[in-house]
């Protein structure tokens, strides 16, 4: 008999739609599977203000048809950002936080923070109004080792924002190192993570098998084999403070295969499949559903879905590339086959 698994419609806690022509072909790979996704902000002109949130929201919106597919959104952490801005995120329905890149540290990013003593006063009031602060914890200073930037973070930065700031609470996004996954572990119940398809899947070998490998390069860059396995013993953990970000980021496959290709892997295609992909092959399947559905949206203060998806147990095999417009795109896992598909 075919094996299946029913669970509760799971959510993307990190997503990179874009806009225009890539938004419009790639908000349904995502709606297909979750019932909610958190939208990053870091748009060519990132989503600074509210306003700004609701009309990227609506523009979203336009695209997914009679899907029940609900993005919440984010703001780029700025330094315009005063009592009244927040205020509106803390009331607002579909504004869920708001997230902090150090400048320069990937994707247009460079109108993030230079100079964290000016974030401070903001994070006291984001912890005063209860408003989650989303972050990219990587340093961006170019003489600290690449494989370090993370590790980096933490000690430089993070453990302070979180003494000052016991109440406020921080997800560390997309963590790729063994430091940052004790870090979160041993940390206060204000400290959660999220964790991605390709920090699970791969290790920095795979950026370099045979030659390199541009549509496995990702910030956080993937790290040593020690760390990823750190990484599948959080998310296999059963520690609610583990939970699915996908941190799916389309670019054009000629911006990736360049002289300096871009940072982002595409995985909101198969990401669901793929999760299970891990959780199965550790004999875990059993522990995927708190992991996708349950741990992230308590984390958030948010309702747990009420619709299902069923995920069966016969070979899906990932497309080699994708048609995104006039461009193409480079799905993780391209012309692999993998063992669990979800079921339409
Ligand atoms: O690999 C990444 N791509 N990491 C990020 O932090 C940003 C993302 C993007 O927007 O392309
Ligand atoms: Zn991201």
């Amino acid at each position: 008999m075919t094996e299946e698994l029913i669970i509760t419609k799971p959510d993307d806690m990190h997503l990179h739609l874009r806009e225009g022509e890539t938004l419009k072909h790639v908000v349904m790979h995502t709606a297909k599977q979750f019932a909610r996704a958190i939208v990053m902000p870091n748009l060519e002109n990132p989503v600074t203000t509210v306003t700004m949130a609701n009309r990227y929201c609506q523009e979203i919106k336009k695209h997914i048809g009679d899907s029940l597919f609900n993005p919440l959104m984010t703001l780029y952490f700025n330094d315009s950002l005063d009592s009244d801005e927040l205020k509106k995120v803390r009331d607002s329905d579909n504004i869920i936080g708001i997230k902090l890149y150090p400048a320069g540290v990937t994707t247009n990013s460079k109108d993030g923070v230079s100079d964290f003593k000016n974030c401070l006063p903001i994070f006291k009031m984001m912890e005063e109004f209860d408003i989650p602060l989303l972050i990219h914890c990587e340093v961006s200073d170019k003489n600290v080792d690449i494989f370090d930037r993370e590790k980096v973070f933490i000690d430089k930065y993070l453990i302070n924002f979180h003494k000052y700031f016991p109440s406020l609470r921080i997800i560390f996004e997309h963590i790729s190192t063994k430091e940052a996954a004790q870090f979160v572990l041993e940390s206060g119940p204000t400290i959660a993570a999220t964790i991605t398809p390709q920090h699970l899947l791969l290790n920095r070998n795979d950026l370099f098998s045979g030659g390199i490998r541009p549509h496995h390069y990702c910030l956080p860059v993937l790290k040593r084999s020690a760390h990823q396995t750190a990484i599948v013993d959080a998310a296999l953990s059963g520690s609610p403070k583990f939970f699915l970000g996908t941190d799916s980021a389309p670019h054009p496959k000629n911006q990736k295969e360049s002289s300096c290709g871009c940072a982002g892997i595409y995985s909101a295609l198969s990401a669901i499949e793929l999760y299970a992909e891990v959780f199965y092959k550790n004999n875990a399947i059993n522990l995927l559903e708190n992991f996708s559905s349950k741990y992230g949206a308590s984390f958030y203060n948010l309702p747990i879905n009420s619709s299902k998806i069923k995920l069966v147990k016969k070979p899906l095999h990932i497309p080699e590339s994708i048609q995104i417009g006039k461009d193409q795109i480079i799905p993780l896992f391209a012309g692999k086959t993998i063992n669990w598909h979800l079921s339409s």
